[in-house]
């Protein structure tokens, strides 16, 4: 199968494809999404094997209204709505009880599902016109999300017959996420959407998971966003000394290291085959949650 790259202008194509259960690739604000059809099982079936994914973990269901997301839920707390009017659309993905009929293979089993309005203009057209998509980030299990359409292909090249091109993606890592099955908020994962920021709109402290509690995200237990190369975090500056160095405070010869870069220079790193990429981890790094999260996966810590 050739993998075609294409303009917004084959919106049409797109929504053929997923009709008829072939996944696509689609671009978000967050990172490229491999999309399926909620409806279509054999269709959600193939984006596991496609990426190699383990089937207990559970799939982001995407939105483009809030009647869509109120069809596949029930029993929905006052924190789900109050969240969902300040960040939707957006980076901010709410994991609540899902309605019966959502299969077990979108929910790896569960009794919750994931859910998030995007914001990505191309994101929203799609899907207002497809329903709701299933779609986990559009790589290869393992490897760093997407950001490009050219990092889709990169790994899905030959297995889809198309990634709708939505340049570069603004925010560059993927949603926060925040279970509310519980009596309390859960963060299951740190996004450029803060902690603060949603205790300041429910007015309630958001705990953080605990890779060992059962209400934690399956995705937790997996290794992720891992670049070939070795991942060394660096405390003390004089040891940066390596021949590829991510900093968020580059001095000449470094690369600029932000959430939008990070995956993108994991990639390019690979691409140069770079044996070992070093982090600088200055203390504005240190702080900064969803950007730390994402790299202590990428150095298997
Ligand atoms: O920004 C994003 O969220 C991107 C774009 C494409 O929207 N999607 C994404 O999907 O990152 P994925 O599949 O790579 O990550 C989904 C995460 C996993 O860690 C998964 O375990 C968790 O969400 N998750 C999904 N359903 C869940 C559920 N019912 N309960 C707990 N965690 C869940
Ligand atoms: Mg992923």
């Amino acid at each position: 199968m050739e993998t075609e790259i294409v303009s917004i202008d084959h919106l049409d194509r797109a929504v053929s494809f997923l009709q008829e259960g072939t996944p696509i690739a689609f671009p978000t604000e967050t990172v490229y999404g491999l999309g399926a059809l909620i409806s279509q099982e054999e269709a959600v079936k193939k984006i596991f094997s496609i990426k190699g994914r383990p089937s207990d973990n559970p799939l982001i269901v995407h939105v483009s209204s809030l009647d869509q997301a109120l069809l596949l839920t029930s029993n929905l707390p006052p924190s789900f709505f109050s969240l969902a009017n300040r960040f939707w659309p957006g980076p901010l993905t709410l994991v609540v009880c899902k309605d019966v009929q959502v299969s077990p293979l979108v929910s790896g089993g569960l009794p919750s599902i994931a859910i998030r309005m995007p914001s990505h203009p191309t994101a929203r057209r799609l899907i207002e016109r497809t329903g709701p998509l299933v779609a986990p980030s559009a790589n290869l299990s393992g490897r760093p999300s997407p950001t490009t359409p050219f990092d889709v292909l990169e790994d899905l090249h030959g297995q889809i017959p198309l990634i709708l091109d939505g340049g570069e993606c603004e925010i560059g890592i993927e949603s926060t996420v925040v279970n509310l099955m519980g009596d309390y908020p859960v963060l299951l994962r740190p996004g450029i959407i803060g902690k603060q920021e949603i205790e300041l709109v429910l007015r309630q402290k958001v705990f953080d998971a605990d890779k060992h509690s059962p209400i934690a995200s399956p995705g937790m237990k997996y290794r992720h966003y891992a670049p070939r190369a070795k991942v060394s975090l660096v405390f003390n500056s004089q040891d940066l000394t390596g021949d590829y160095i991510l900093s968020a405070r580059p001095s000449i010869g470094m690369r600029l290291l932000t959430e939008q870069t990070l995956y993108a220079e994991l990639r390019r790193a690979d691409r140069y085959g770079i044996a070992e990429i070093q982090i600088d981890c200055t203390n504005d790094l240190k702080h900064n949650l969803a950007l730390m999260n994402r790299i202590l996966k990428a150095a298997g810590v």
